[in-house]
């Protein structure tokens, strides 16, 4: 097998395909994140990455605070459609219902499985993005999507992102025990 260097390009693959939440001069606002991670244990801490351009990241400078929604397949296109339509262009605040959470500028989607209201703990000003690291608040997850109190993937119904082929997946199968199947290795 040959190696081949195909330039540079940073790759997760897949990237999960979530809905960021945030709101500015008492407007709610949306837009399609997938640069986005889970980064700090205790406590609960997530970034995110957002484009200097997106109306977002000015929402999310002037509050300080967003929120990161789950969505399932079904909400795909409405997903896709936030991704592609700038808040400063179109109000787009009456295309979700929203949750009423802990924080003010954090619009939780009531129809999206899971969401988290997060509070910016820090961030870093990159040369096309801010990463916002955000510290997690609260943890709304729809009940009918919970199995033994923890959110059950095939409930929620996630989707995925491949950039630079553009393409949305489904979730596979689970093919394996986390902090477990190593063992036998030891
Ligand atoms: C599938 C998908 C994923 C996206 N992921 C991101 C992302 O992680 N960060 C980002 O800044 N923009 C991302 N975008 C682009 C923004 O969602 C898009 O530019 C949006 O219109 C910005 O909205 P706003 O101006 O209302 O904030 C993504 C778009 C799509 C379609």
């Amino acid at each position: 097998m040959e190696k081949i260097n195909i330039g540079v390009q940073g790759f997760t693959l897949p990237m999960p395909q979530t809905i960021l939440g945030c709101r500015q001069d008492g407007r709610n606002n949306f837009m399609a994140l997938a640069w986005t991670s889970r980064v700090n244990y205790n406590p609960s801490l997530m970034m995110i990455s957002v484009g200097k351009k997106h109306f977002s990241n000015s929402a999310i400078k002037a509050t300080g605070e967003f929120s990161v929604n789950i969505p399932s397949i079904e909400m795909l296109e409405i997903t896709d459609f936030v991704g592609l339509v700038s808040g400063s262009k179109l109000d787009k605040s009456d295309l979700f219902e929203v949750h009423k959470g802990e924080l003010e500028n954090a619009p939780v989607i009531a129809n999206c499985p899971v969401g988290m209201e997060c509070k910016v703990f820090d961030s870093i000003e990159l040369p096309n993005d801010t990463l916002f690291v955000g510290e997690v608040i609260a943890t709304w997850c729809n009940d009918d999507v919970l199995t033994e109190g923890i959110p059950d993937i095939k409930k929620v119904n996630p989707f995925t992102l491949t950039m630079p082929d553009n393409r949305y997946w489904s979730v596979g199968e689970c093919v394996g025990k986390a902090w477990h199947d190593g063992k036998k290795l030891k």
